[in-house]
């Protein structure tokens, strides 16, 4: 499930797709599936199909043993063939030898309210697009509409927003061009306030876009464990099928006794759901002035990619409406996200790390 063939769920249809397209020769076409099912028709047109799950294996595939189960398909590429993957081109493109890629999504989210996912969404898209990826920042606040407030905060420009666009259109009707909000990005913001657009057209718009731009950052609420579970839920019905297909999915914790408890139900019950851990990036928030903030231990859970500190001065700049200032306390932990979800495109964690002089260790603590 790891890349996604053009009938998404409809997993006869991929199949019927993949026999009619054998496997070029000079490649190799691999297959990892949890679907019981007669596989030899796809074996035949050249596929490696393995079996990823327990009990009888079907015909055509091959079975794995236990601790091959347990591995990521990131983690078994490493492992077995020696491969890095960090290409996600759609399978139908591969085979139709488009070159290229399609956008990485970076979702955001989080389990308390304003830990920074609407700030973070900016400064990471404000970054990428330096960079010189082209980057569309989606706001998936579908009740609140957070980027508009910022950009817009007397609701009275003439902006397009995801409830202009309809499947079937042109993916530019529901975004708005960077150059005419002064930032490097271009941005399709939340419906307005009263209309209502569901997750399904969200998903159908993200998967239009990551056509044309080269990485989308969505801006999402904040979502609770039980939402993983329920199916009318943005949680369950966007981001679990997209972190299952290997996009990663940034999740901000803001440090504090209770934010830091709430936080780790969110990424427990995104363990339980069997999330590979190099997909689930972490970072911490520090709030000003808070005394006495200690990491947690997120081994069990995910990647930690660093922590930002808010500062009085980083939050005037907020509230001035400023898309862009120079902060240490923010550049890194920005960077290694980056990184993190784009490897290979340029970014340079250490040029920012403020501890890369004597980077052994905790000294870094006493940090300005
Ligand atoms: N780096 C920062 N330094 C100082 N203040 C910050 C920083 N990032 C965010 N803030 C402040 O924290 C508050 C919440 O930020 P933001 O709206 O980005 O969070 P959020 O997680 O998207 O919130 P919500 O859950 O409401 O969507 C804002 O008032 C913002 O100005
Ligand atoms: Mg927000």
């Amino acid at each position: 499930m790891r890349w996604q063939v053009p009938a998404a769920d409809n997993i006869q249809a991929q199949a019927d797709y993949l026999i009619r397209h054998p496997v070029p020769s000079g490649f190799k076409g691999i297959i990892f599936t949890d679907r019981a099912g007669n596989w030899l028709p796809i074996a035949n047109a050249g596929y490696m199909v393995y079996w990823c799950n327990t009990g009888q294996i079907p015909v055509g595939a091959m079975g794995m043993s236990e601790q091959m189960l347990r591995m990521s398909v990131a983690d078994f590429a490493r492992t077995y063939w020696g491969i890095q993957l960090a290409d996600k081109r759609l399978v139908v493109d591969i085979l139709q030898n488009k070159v290229k890629e399609t956008a990485v999504l970076l979702p955001i989210t989080s389990n308390t309210g304003g830990v920074g996912k609407t700030t973070s969404s900016r400064q990471l898209a404000d970054r990428a697009s330096q960079a010189g990826l082209r980057v569309l920042l989606i706001d998936g606040n579908i009740r609140q509409s957070s980027q508009r407030s910022f950009f817009d905060p007397r609701q009275d420009k003439p902006l397009h927003t995801i409830a202009d666009w309809r499947p079937g259109m042109q993916v530019q009707v529901g975004a708005n061009r960077g150059r005419d909000l002064g930032v490097p990005y271009d941005i399709c913001f939340a419906p307005p306030a009263g209309v209502g657009v569901d997750w399904q057209i969200y998903r159908q718009y993200i998967q239009a876009a990551r056509r044309l731009w080269d990485f989308v950052v969505l801006d999402l609420d904040r979502i609770s464990a039980d939402d993983l579970d329920d199916r009318e839920n943005i949680a369950n019905g966007l981001l679990l099928p997209y972190i299952q297909s290997g996009d990663p999915c940034l999740v901000i914790v803001k440090a504090g006794r209770q934010t830091q408890i709430d936080a780790l139900n969110l990424l427990t019950a995104l363990a339980e759901h069997h999330l590979p851990k190099e997909l689930i990036g972490i970072k911490d928030t520090v709030p000003v002035g808070l005394q006495g903030y200690r990491r947690l231990d997120y081994t069990r859970y995910g990647t930690f990619l660093g922590t930002e500190y808010q500062t009085v001065e980083a939050s005037n700049h907020i509230a001035n409406g400023d898309v862009r200032w120079d902060d240490p306390g923010l550049a890194f932990a920005r960077e290694n996200i980056l990184n993190w979800a784009l490897p290979d495109r340029g970014f340079n964690p250490e040029r920012f790390n403020p501890n890369a002089k004597n980077s052994e260790g905790k000294k870094g603590r006493g940090r300005k």
